[in-house]
């Protein structure tokens, strides 16, 4: 438990919301529209996905009947620190977390980059830091590239002291839309208002192999000690020397 920080908690259905005192109903409302919005989008998608694999057939990279929805794909990204354009090959060789966020986010992003933290906080002292250093990237992917721009993204993550370790990534509107779509997240912006706006969008953490292809994903009710156990019964117990770098 990070000190002074709330986690995320709750029953497993649509209708809980975050539940941050003083949150005006409106928010709750949204939360609970976003939550359907955010389920519908994933199921109409996972029904699509499942005709665009059935297309591809036997293609490269396509897992092949053994279940496993091919989410993950190549993207091309600027990495907010840096301010560098990255490829998911960079990355290829360690295990994957995904989330797709925004930084305007008033709740759930929040809450999930802090599991996140917490999660990698946790491996490290189960693994040891350089084990979990040189086998797993986490990664912030926005899906609100016009407002969140590298230096925005990268003054979120250390502002709200997520895990230094998380990697932010954001670009142009394409380059953001194309990596949400290689992984089937659901977004839409809402509560367009004076200029200002909300995104609904899909809540899922990702946890995608050395080769990228989906190991499992994790939704906003899954834990931190359920993440951790399916995390780490998948990384090694020592470091992995081989692997490239990131930055
Ligand atoms: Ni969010």
């Amino acid at each position: 438990m990070l000190s002074g920080r709330k986690q995320p908690k709750g029953p497993e259905n649509v209708t809980e919301t975050p539940s941050r005192t003083g949150s005006p109903v409106t928010w709750r409302s949204l939360a609970i529209a976003t939550g359907f919005a955010a389920g519908l989008g994933f199921l109409y998608l996972d029904q699509k996905n499942k005709k665009i694999r059935e297309i591809q057939g036997k293609q490269k990279g396509v897992p092949d009947g053994s279940g496993r929805p091919a989410i993950g794909g190549p993207f091309s990204l600027i990495e907010s620190h840096s301010g560098q354009l990255v490829t998911d090959e960079l990355f290829r060789g360690r295990f994957m977390l995904v989330y797709f966020g925004f930084t305007h986010c008033p709740d759930v992003c929040p809450d999930e980059l802090e599991k996140i933290t917490h999660v990698l906080e946790t491996l490290e002292k189960n693994l040891g830091k350089e084990t979990v250093d040189s086998q797993l990237v986490p990664l912030f992917i926005s899906i609100d590239p016009e407002r969140d721009t590298p230096k925005v993204v990268d003054e979120y993550l250390r502002e709200n002291a997520f895990h230094p370790r998380l990697i932010g990534l954001t670009g142009s509107v394409e380059q953001c839309a194309a990596a949400a779509k290689a992984y089937r997240v659901y977004y839409t912006k809402t509560n367009v208002r004076d200029g200002d706006y909300l995104v609904d969008h899909s809540i899922i953490t990702y946890f995608m192999g050395p080769d990228g292809a989906l190991v499992d994903y994790f939704g906003k009710h899954v834990t931190t000690d359920e993440m951790v156990k399916q995390i780490q019964a998948r990384l090694s117990a020592k470091p992995k020397n081989s692997v490239p770098k990131g930055n």
